[in-house]
């Protein structure tokens, strides 16, 4: 699987101001917003382009534009504060949702929203949350995508745990991923080490 850690002094900034734990509710969704913008910049850069004419005021010139938006899926509910900034950056882009939930009995992943276009073949889909944890979560969510046909997906992430890398790269599922980080693991409750805590709550307050 293609890994690919962004590696920037600004990204590495804004992600210092997500992990401390002094930084308040907005101030860490702004630096999500800052940081999601990065994550899509990088995420983006290979994107199939097709090219077009425009005329300047002066002459004809090559213009280029993509050959083929994704769909941004945020997984609910920490997903939500990366797109918006996502959407703005490729504001062809459509959007689906997903929300999932943990049996309690099985400890799997169960969704409880999926909405998603009904046929993903020949979409690139980027998948949006901050954090990989055991990879459970988007492991179930790259299923639901690719059983609507997707081939393309990329996990666009903040934090992720080296269980979580290793979960996506087993699955055998088409996924690549683009991180600003991965921390050194997850501790018994299964949160990543350092990590950042829980990104849900650190956006929108604790459940
Ligand atoms: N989800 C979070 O929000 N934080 C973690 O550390 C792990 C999963």
């Amino acid at each position: 699987m293609e890994t690919h850690v962004v590696d920037h002094p600004l990204a590495a900034a804004l992600l210092t101001t997500m992990r401390d734990a002094r930084s308040s509710n907005p101030a860490f969704r702004a630096a999500l917003r800052e940081l999601t913008h990065m994550l899509i910049y990088e995420a983006i850069r290979d994107a199939e382009i097709e090219e077009f004419e425009v005329a300047t005021p002066v002459a004809p010139a090559r213009g280029v534009r993509l050959a083929n938006p994704p769909l941004l899926v945020p997984v609910l509910r920490a997903g939500l504060g990366m797109v918006e900034q996502a959407s703005s950056l490729i504001p062809q882009s459509q959007v689906g949702f997903v929300g999932m939930a943990r049996d309690e009995t099985t400890h799997e992943p169960v969704p409880y929203l999926e909405s998603l276009p009904e046929d993903l073949s020949g979409i690139p889909v980027y998948v949006l949350d901050p954090m990989l944890a055991t990879g459970g979560s988007m492991v179930r969510t790259i299923e639901l995508l690719v059983e609507r046909g997707a081939t393309d997906v990329t996990a666009v992430c903040v934090v992720a745990a080296p269980q979580g890398v290793a979960a996506l790269a087993d699955s055998g599922l088409p996924i690549r991923l683009v991180v600003a980080a991965v921390d050194a693991g997850l501790n018994e409750d299964a949160y990543i080490v350092p990590g950042l805590g829980d990104a849900g709550d650190r956006q929108f307050g604790p459940r």
